[in-house]
């Protein structure tokens, strides 16, 4: 493949089948060096499939992909030094203390110091006295971040990562991913939720049954999210805003018309002036309600 330095991880027509079922088809992404890149979409669209294979976890049905200058391999050997993988279905050794559990990783990636593992598990308020059977949810995949991050991995593949986590460990979740963006790793970060990948990626993949939907940017992607405009006339609303540019629908409430519009406001402000316009109000797009037209337009 022609990758070089400026691209972490590629993707060309990577597909998982189980039997008949399908995982995951005909994937093609190009990561870039130091970006966050959210992998998003819904229960069942396929992205613990394609890290699983990313990871040489399962194998590929057909297909190529490089990480980090290297070309996907199936085994064990697939577990990097230069990767920190957080599973979304994160097993661990129950019986030993979180701080046992992290020693134990900590020799296997080659001699990560106590106090590293440490300073990231205070920063997240996990107790790694505690035995890891007896922690609770949020607590196991507190552990779970630990792992992927103490090393200083290139390229970090997370998957859901904050699912469990409440909201102000969230907020330390992301000073994490920045952090070890500043210096210098890749993060790619699956959820199902666009608000847990919103305020960290710069790109966003978008999945849905198998299949990509859209890649664009988070601006990008607020641009072509339809935002609400309610425009407020003397008497009953004039009949030809749905031509103005952009407007998706119209209805009509009293003398009022909502509109959602894709795009500039331009063309609908022009001819609601025209009508003698009483009152604007304008709403931000939501970027959830864009996600979720992807995934229910790549389904029709
Ligand atoms: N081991 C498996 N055997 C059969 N089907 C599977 C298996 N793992 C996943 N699938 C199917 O593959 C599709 C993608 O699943 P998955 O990759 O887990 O999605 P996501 O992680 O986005 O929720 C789903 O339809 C799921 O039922
Ligand atoms: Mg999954």
């Amino acid at each position: 493949m022609d990758d070089d330095r400026t691209t972490a991880l590629r993707t060309r027509g990577l597909t998982k089948f189980y039997g008949d079922q399908r995982g995951i088809e005909d994937l093609d992404l190009q990561v870039r060096t130091e970006e966050v890149y959210g992998f998003l979409g819904p229960n069942g669209a396929g992205k613990t499939t394609t890290i699983r294979m990313l990871l040489g976890l399962i194998r590929s049905t057909r297909g190529d992909a490089s990480i980090l200058g290297e070309p996907l391999r199936f085994g064990p050997v697939g577990v990097r030094a230069d990767i920190g993988y957080l599973p979304g279905d994160l097993a661990l050794y129950e019986r030993m203390t979180g701080e046992q559990l992290l020693a134990y990783v900590a020799r296997l990636r080659g001699g990560v110091p106590p106090s590293r593992y440490r300073s990231l598990s205070e920063r997240l308020a996990l107790d790694l006295s505690r035995r890891v059977g007896d922690l609770s949810r949020g607590n196991r995949q507190k552990v779970g971040v630990v792992q992927a991050f103490m090393h200083w991995p290139r390229l970090l593949v997370l998957d859901e990562p904050t699912s469990g986590l409440d909201p102000l460990v969230q907020k330390e979740f992301q000073s994490l991913v920045r952090e070890a963006v500043d210096f210098g790793a890749t993060v790619f970060l699956s959820s199902h939720v666009l608000t847990e990948v919103e305020q960290l990626a710069d790109r966003v993949a978008i999945v849905n049954d198998g299949r990509l939907v859209v890649v664009d940017t988070v601006d990008g992607l607020r641009e072509r999210a339809t935002k609400r405009v309610e425009l407020d006339f003397p008497g009953t609303p004039p009949a030809d805003l749905g031509s103005a540019a952009g407007v998706r629908s119209v209805e009509v409430r009293g003398v009022t018309a909502v509109c959602t519009v894709a795009g500039p406001v331009g063309s609908l402000l022009a001819l609601a002036v025209a009508h003698d316009v009483v009152d604007v109000h304008t709403h931000d797009p939501d970027l959830e309600d864009a996600f979720l037209g992807y995934v229910a337009g790549a389904s029709r």
